[in-house]
């Protein structure tokens, strides 16, 4: 039973998890694709740092090229975030055969075509689960669950950050400013919390989501995209008077072959169920044509959590390395979109 080895770029709050889960259940994971599983080195920017997890100092490195060139890695599992230098590394570890695993959606949803071209061009996977909404298994299930369906609709709640700022804004009359600190701390945040909080973070994740469920080649800058840093506790508190809480909501839509995504801060009425997804947890409705209404909730951000979908991904990619099936899975072939404007 030879181990397949992985690389692991990035040991902040998703890698610490992605180690975690890894050893602890590594017996499981051994049942499931009859190899050990070895993390064989985790690239970190600073190998000094304190750490909530003990990796041994010969596994550590700073040096991307040690993992990315070295011969004996089979996986890298990519958990360090941005977006130009990582690009950089997963190309070239993909011209290499390597597999990749992501919780990266800028990078996705940005160079994710460019990405998948060359994985298939090498016979390489590029798995990405925990890109959008943390621990729900939401593009498996797009890709896989629907494939005999024609989706017409997909809108939730896809920021675990701001849904959990709403939530304390609304339930606690808590500071804006105070539970993003909060959120920050609990490592659900991203690295630059803008992108949490103005929206992109969400239009990211819409942009993936859209782009599997219309099978169409949806670019963000096709997503109208408003944030919460103006949502004032006020707003919050009128609209409860109303009836409804505030909810930052991802909407795509199709009808006929023109489409509409977008991301902003909406009035959700508090007895649909989307109203009580509160603090870190996520919410996807999937409307198809032939299936109706479905509605997958779960956490959409956090160490374990993601990690839990990273790992799922590994698993995968070494029960395809067992088969000899990596890079085999058919080629999508989406359609040119065609974007809805006021006159539809
Ligand atoms: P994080 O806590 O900031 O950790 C980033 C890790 O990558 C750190 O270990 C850091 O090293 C390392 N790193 C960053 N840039 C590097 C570079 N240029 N060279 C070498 N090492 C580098 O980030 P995270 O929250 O785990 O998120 C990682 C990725 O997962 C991001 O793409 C994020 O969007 C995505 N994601 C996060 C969550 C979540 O809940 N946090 C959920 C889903 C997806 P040091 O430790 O030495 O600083
Ligand atoms: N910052 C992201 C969020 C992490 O809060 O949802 C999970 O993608």
């Amino acid at each position: 039973m030879k181990p397949v080895k992985v690389g692991l770029l990035g040991l902040g709050t998703v890698g610490t998890g992605v180690v975690r889960i890894v050893e602890g259940h590594q017996e499981d994971l051994q049942s499931q694709v009859g190899s050990p599983i070895v993390i064989e080195k985790v690239l970190v920017q600073n190998k000094s740092k304190a750490r909530n997890i003990s990796v041994s100092a010969d596994k550590l490195t700073e040096d991307p090229w040690e993992i990315v060139n070295n011969p004996d890695i089979d996986v890298i599992v990519e958990v360090m975030g941005g977006i130009e230098t990582t690009k950089t590394y997963i190309l070239e570890a993909l011209s290499r055969g390597k597999h990749i695993v992501t919780a990266n959606k800028d990078l996705m949803a940005l160079h994710g075509p460019e990405i998948l071209a060359k994985a298939h061009q090498h016979g390489c996977d590029v798995l990405y689960e925990a890109s959008v909404a943390g621990g729900i298994p939401i593009i498996r299930t797009l890709i896989e669950g629907f494939s005999s369906d024609r989706i017409t609709k997909i809108m939730g709640i896809v920021n675990g950050t701001t849904n959990y700022i709403l939530t304390k804004m609304s339930q606690e009359g808590a500071d804006y400013a105070d539970v993003l600190k909060e959120a920050q701390a609990l490592g659900y945040a991203e690295a630059d919390p803008t992108s949490d909080v103005e929206g992109l973070d969400a239009a990211r994740k819409m942009t993936i989501l859209s782009t599997l469920g219309f099978r169409a080649n949806v670019a963000l800058e096709d997503v109208d995209v408003k944030g919460i840093s103006s949502v004032s506790r006020e707003d919050i508190a009128y609209a409860k008077r109303l009836g409804y809480e505030v909810k930052l909501l991802g909407i795509a839509e199709r009808q006929d072959d023109y489409m509409s995504v977008s991301v902003q801060p909406t009035m959700v009425k508090k007895t649909h169920p989307i109203a009580s997804v509160n603090g870190v947890f996520n919410a996807v409705y999937v409307h198809g044509e032939a299936v109706g209404e479905t509605m997958f909730y779960g956490p959409g951000a956090g160490e374990l959590p993601t990690a839990t979908s990273v790992v799922a991904d590994l698993v995968a990619v070494v029960k395809n390395l067992k088969l000899g099936v990596n890079g085999k899975q058919l080629g999508l072939t989406y359609k040119e979109k065609k974007l809805k404007t006021d006159e539809q």
